[in-house]
């Protein structure tokens, strides 16, 4: 005969769970999470995507991924500004990419950057069919020196509508030094995984993944960083692992 748990166990249950789907989620539940995919998110996911997502899970690194919710968002935002120029870095298999090139328009442009391209040539295909892979400029390698670079040509300061940061943590500070030139005025940077899994909100001492540890205090600095800078308008957006939008005003 089955036991019947306890409130209290249930809801321990239930934590368990949900600590299990980690990254992805940061609701309260994982119902609510799979009520917001089946219902807002994959009946309106392109076909592409879809397809895209699929090839992904089977890699051994999926939790990489951006989740289809953000995508959805992020579709969502690049459309409310009208970008056209914009800029990714971290690529992976190119879920975000692939949201991101299908929602500019047919001359819009993305400089996508990643120090590895094997992923990317996975996802290239299905972009490829999605006939948005003219808009990509893919440069394989480390972000950072293609920022100084950019930067040390006042002709690109000011001229990205958009720029989506979801690499190496530890640079994101580094990141936002350059990208704060070369994004215009009223224009966003999204820095994705700003939550890094809830660890930003619990103490040193709690037991998490090794992964997570060691990043955690760089995105505990990020945070600081962008909360202390007058030259944005920032905010917490809690989907996905956490994305902080930054809209530049000076
Ligand atoms: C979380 S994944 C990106 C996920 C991607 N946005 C998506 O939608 O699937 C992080 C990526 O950053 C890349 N990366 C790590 N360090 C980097 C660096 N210094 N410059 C550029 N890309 C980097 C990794 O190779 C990895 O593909």
């Amino acid at each position: 005969m089955a036991s019947v748990a306890t409130a209290g166990e249930t809801e321990e249950n239930q934590e368990r769970q949900h600590q299990k789907s980690g990254h992805k989620s940061l609701l309260q539940s994982d119902a609510l999470y799979q009520y917001i995919l089946e219902t807002s998110v994959y009946p309106r996911e392109p076909e592409t995507m879809k397809e895209l997502r699929e090839i992904t899970a089977k890699h051994p690194w999926n939790i990489m991924t951006t989740s289809a919710d953000e995508g959805q968002f992020l579709g969502m935002i690049l459309k409310l500004i009208n970008a056209k120029k914009t800029m990714e870095i971290g690529v992976f298999t190119g879920y975000s990419l692939l949201a991101t090139a299908l929602a500019l328009p047919d001359d819009g442009k993305i400089l996508a950057m990643d120090i590895n391209c094997e992923n990317y040539d996975l996802g290239l295909p299905v972009i490829k069919k999605a006939g948005v892979a003219h808009k990509i400029d893919f440069r394989e390698g480390p972000a950072l020196p293609v920022l100084d670079q950019l930067v040390e040509d006042p002709k690109n300061h000011g001229s990205f509508d958009f720029v989506f940061v979801d690499a190496d943590k530890d640079n994101y500070v580094n990141y936002h030094k350059r990208l704060i030139d070369l994004v215009k005025i009223g224009g966003l940077i999204g820095y994705d995984n700003t939550l890094w899994n809830g660890s930003v909100a619990v103490s040193a001492d709690t037991p998490m993944r090794k992964y997570v540890r060691y990043y955690r205090d760089f995105v505990l600095e990020l945070n600081k960083t962008l909360a202390d800078d007058p030259r944005i308008e920032i905010c917490q957006i809690p989907v996905g692992d956490g994305i902080t939008l930054c809209r530049r005003i000076k």
